[in-house]
């Protein structure tokens, strides 16, 4: 049977600067519903990429004295090495600069221009160059400034062409209305409703105060002008690019419309109004849903440059590893609200979750295995109430993952898998292997004991696969399960029966997931990091200066 396609994307970020821990954060949630869907026996295709045209890069390439492009290459190498890192699985990699993307967006303008929905007249307006938005009069803040940023706006004035967002409103507006699950969570779907009934303007489509985007594929202006794209409506066409829109049939018609586009809440309007509208100006469908997931912020604050508080994410996994980040940002964070990321909480976590519940749940379970059977696992024979309890709380929480991990509950079914942990750990506990192991007679009680520790933590191992791939799979090689079923081949339906290991299999040597972090080591580490932290934020505002510095000589 063919399986059922879906299409996830995040948000393809700006590369004028390193990626922070609240991008991590973004793109690991979206790894995390890719991964649980290929496990659940979809056909996943999984996007990320970089949205590189736009003036605040052209003045950042310009600051930094190189071209554009130059800048935009060594920044998107630096992406592409933190999702690496951090054990992204995404299908393909769209850069705007591309030429399969400016062929798309070209050919978008012209089918647009050609139905009578794109034409020119002059802009008059405000925009904020840092969110490449264009604002009217009214929309800025009570000082006059951007009012997503609040900072100040620039006055602009020239011959542009407009999109005929007007012709849609009503149609977007009745389809939010009508399409409960298109805007999710509800807040946002509330907030984008008022926005539209405050009425939908022409949107402004086009630049020529800088060179830095996509050509429009139109003559230049009578005098010489060209004109180049507005970045967002380059971005958000980014997702039509790599599933064939121009060249691949077949695969288009298997992926699109998408089924979800994960975003962030403040970028949740263009997703929402402006792409459906260009999207219906092409005829083609919407996407299924777009989901606006909350912030990071540190420490209780938001995370900026100027407070030195930007937390760089491969720092990070350079001192916990990738999976422990993965682990408390999917734990500590509910979708759709904003979540707080701090040192402490991280180590806390990794100490008693990671280190405590899951490594001694492993360690205790291998090495009984080995000292009392020699790491075989015999065939259970009959069963106690302890044992049906165990069994029956595994098929429990296998359903409620599926369920909810459907329902992108990504956090409660975290802490679902987590309590069946402790469950198996108090197994132990009530079951005291090393008591039966004295007494002969009751060898088989044993045998079925370990077998069935065994078994819960070959479900754990693909249970939390989509969160810590990388921990999964070691749990998976230490029971030595890799001969029975490769573990990039596992489904969600392995573990839907219990009894999966063959009998009489041998299961391997114990090896630590998860190093506690003692307080005193950290109180070194953790001086040691924010040295790192506040020298490699230092450089870069060193770095700004000199730039800076070298653009004031050259414009004197
Ligand atoms: N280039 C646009 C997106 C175009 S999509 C067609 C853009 N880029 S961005 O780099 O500024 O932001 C990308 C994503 O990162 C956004 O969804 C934004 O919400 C997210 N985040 C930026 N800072 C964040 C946090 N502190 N926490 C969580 N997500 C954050 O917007």
């Amino acid at each position: 049977m063919a399986k059922t396609p879906f299409y996830i994307t995040t948000p393809i970020y700006y590369p004028s600067a390193k990626l922070h821990i609240g991008h991590a954060y973004c793109t690991t949630l979206a790894d995390t519903i890719a991964r649980f869907k290929r496990l659940a026996g979809y056909d996943v295709f999984f996007l990320t990429g970089s949205d590189e045209h736009g003036q605040k890069i052209q003045q950042k390439a310009e600051e930094a004295g190189v071209t554009p492009q130059a800048y935009v290459d060594k920044i998107v190498a630096g992406f592409q090495e933190l999702w690496r890192r951090l054990g992204i699985s995404n299908d393909d990699f769209i850069r705007t600069t591309e030429e399969r993307h400016q062929k798309v967006v070209q050919e978008i303008f012209r089918r647009i221009y050609a139905k009578g929905d794109i034409y020119k007249g002059e802009y008059k307006g405000q925009y904020c160059t840092p969110c490449e938005s264009y604002w009217t009069e009214h929309q800025l803040d009570e000082n006059g400034c951007c009012p997503d940023c609040h900072r100040p706006v620039q006055e602009v004035s020239e011959q542009a062409y407009f999109f005929k967002m007007s012709n849609y409103a009503d149609r977007i507006l009745a389809y939010i209305e009508e399409t409960p699950d298109f805007i999710q969570p509800e807040s946002r779907r509330n907030e984008m409703i008022n926005f539209i009934k405050q009425g939908l303007e022409d949107l402004c489509i086009s630049r020529t105060s800088f060179t830095w985007g996509v050509p429009v594929p139109m003559p230049p202006d009578e005098d010489g002008r060209q004109h180049v794209i507005y970045v967002w409506f380059d971005a958000l066409t980014n997702y039509l690019t790599p599933i064939g829109f121009l060249d691949n049939q077949e695969m288009f018609n298997k992926y699109w419309p998408a089924d979800l586009h994960l975003v962030g809440k403040e970028i949740v309007r263009f997703h929402t109004i402006i792409w459906p509208c260009i999207l219906m100006a092409l005829d083609l469908p919407l996407p299924k849903k777009v989901y606006g997931h909350g912030w990071l912020i540190v420490d209780g604050d938001k995370m900026s440059k100027s407070k030195g508080n930007v937390v760089d994410p491969l720092l990070l996994i350079d001192e916990f590893g990738a999976d422990a980040i993965r682990y408390f940002l999917l734990r500590e964070i509910n979708l759709g609200q904003d979540g707080n990321f701090s040192r402490d909480a991280l180590i806390e976590r990794i100490n008693s979750d990671l280190a405590n519940d899951l490594g001694n749940l492993l360690h205790r379970t291998l090495s009984m295995a080995k000292k009392f059977q020699e790491g075989i696992l015999a065939a259970p024979q009959g069963e106690s109430e302890i044992d049906r309890s165990l069994k029956s709380d595994a098929a429990e929480t296998v359903k409620f993952y599926r369920e909810n991990m459907e329902r992108m509950e990504l956090s409660p079914s975290l802490k679902k898998v987590w309590a069946f942990v402790s469950r198996a750990n108090k197994y132990i506990d009530e079951t005291a292997p090393w008591a039966l192991a004295k007494d002969d007679s009751r060898k088989q009680e044993l045998a079925n004991v370990l077998y069935n520790l065994a078994e819960s933590l070959r479900q754990i191992a693909v249970l939390i696969s989509p969160y810590m791939p990388d921990t999964g799979r070691k749990i998976w090689a230490q029971l030595a399960l890799e001969e029975v079923k490769p573990f990039a081949e596992v489904q969600l339906t392995d573990i839907e029966s219990w009894g999966g290991i063959p009998a009489g299999h041998k299961a391997g040597e114990a090896q630590q997931l998860f190093p506690r972090i003692e307080a005193e080591d950290d109180a070194a580490a953790a001086k040691k990091a924010a040295k790192e932290q506040a020298a490699a934020n230092k450089a870069a505002k060193k770095a700004k200066r000199e730039a800076q510095r070298k653009l004031n000589e050259k414009k004197q």
